[in-house]
């Protein structure tokens, strides 16, 4: 069973009336328009989180610019949200190698943050929501940068592949921040996470933020972007049955593992196997995993369970349940 399979199951109960690929799109279109507005304060994960794993990434996978005439870089941030990886590189960019950037997100909202989020810059800077415009650029793109973004699309290295006519042939692209299956399919890895949960299990229930949130569904559910979703998708006819949040979840986190059940499924992603599938297309330049507590923050964690998780790091490098990964545009046999 892969995430299709396992995600066809799970919807059957709610009628859907489009092909699942269309209602994950549409879903993630609905959840992002309301995630905009809130999303950076949601999301310490990245924000507080990814500087450091970015920067090695940049200084590893943006190519060197051999002379100030060339004008640059013509960086592509695909799924941009609301401006975190686009920020990263203008800001780390001491040698000006970036010439010019185009963000796209197939939410107009997130892409009204992004521009919020950049301002003015010195270089020239464009903002899309329109695939068909992006797909009407004329000079290719040196870089693509995602972050966060392949495990929301049902099928990550196809819609990668649909970018090929607007990507010079020898592009780089830089993915951060992808969910790894390769955690819940190692045992000491998800044992320690495991353990760590039985012994916080009540964290959650105690948890302020937990009422808070339910108490904003109570009084405004169109703005939870759950919940939001769920009725956007019953009331355009998309499904017969109102979806719940969880299975709204499953699908706009369409590869995102929460088990080793999940894992074993086919669900998630991991670098080997997309670099085993997408050979000829995309060559694995460098990677790097990080997260072995799940989705729990390490710098949150005591310092026994931070041990425990550095432990896990040199044991299983990259078994982390977060990846980064840089890739380079196959050569033509
Ligand atoms: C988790 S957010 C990440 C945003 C940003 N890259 C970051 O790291 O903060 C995922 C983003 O992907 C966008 N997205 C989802 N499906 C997409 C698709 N098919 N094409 C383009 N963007 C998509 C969402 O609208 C959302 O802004």
């Amino acid at each position: 069973m892969n995430s299709l399979e396992y995600l066809k199951e799970l919807l059957e109960p709610y009628e859907p009336q489009v092909p699942l690929t269309e209602l994950a799109d549409q879903l993630n279109r609905f959840f992002h328009a309301r995630e905009a507005a809130v999303y950076d304060k949601q999301h310490p994960e990245i924000f507080d989180q990814l500087g450091p794993v970015w920067r090695q990434m940049l200084e590893v996978g943006l190519p060197k610019v051999e002379s100030s005439e060339s004008g640059g870089l013509k960086i592509l941030d695909f799924g941009c949200g609301t401006g975190f990886e686009a920020k990263m590189l203008l800001d780390s960019d001491s040698e000006r190698r970036v010439g010019e950037l185009v963000c796209y997100d197939l939410s107009p909202e997130m892409v009204e943050r992004c521009r919020q989020t950049l301002g003015e810059q010195e270089i020239p800077l464009r903002f899309l929501s329109d695939f068909d415009e992006l797909m009407k650029e004329q000079t290719p793109f040196d870089v693509l940068v995602t972050n966060a973004l392949l495990h929301h699309l049902p099928d990550p290295l196809g819609t990668i592949e649909s970018l090929a006519p607007v990507l010079k042939q020898d592009a780089v692209w830089l993915a951060g921040h992808e969910p790894s299956s390769r955690f819940y399919k190692n045992d000491s890895c998800h044992e320690v996470f495991d353990d760590y949960q039985r012994q916080h299990k009540f964290d959650r229930m105690f948890s302020l933020a937990r009422y808070i949130g339910a108490l904003r569904r109570i009084l405004n559910p169109d703005n939870d972007p759950a919940e939001g979703a769920a009725r956007a998708a019953y009331e355009a006819g998309l499904v017969k049955k109102h979806l719940t949040r969880g299975v709204v979840y499953s699908l706009v986190d369409f590869h995102v593992p929460n088990s080793p059940e999940e894992a074993h499924a086919g669900r998630g992603l991991d670098f080997a196997e997309m670099a085993n599938d997408s050979r000829g297309h995309w060559d694995l330049v460098w990677k790097t995993s990080y997260n072995f507590m799940g989705p729990v923050m390490e710098d949150d964690l005591s310092k026994r369970w931070q041990s425990k998780c550095r432990i896990l790091k040199e044991r299983f490098p990259d078994d982390g349940a977060s990846f980064c990964a840089v890739w380079s545009r196959a050569t033509a046999p």
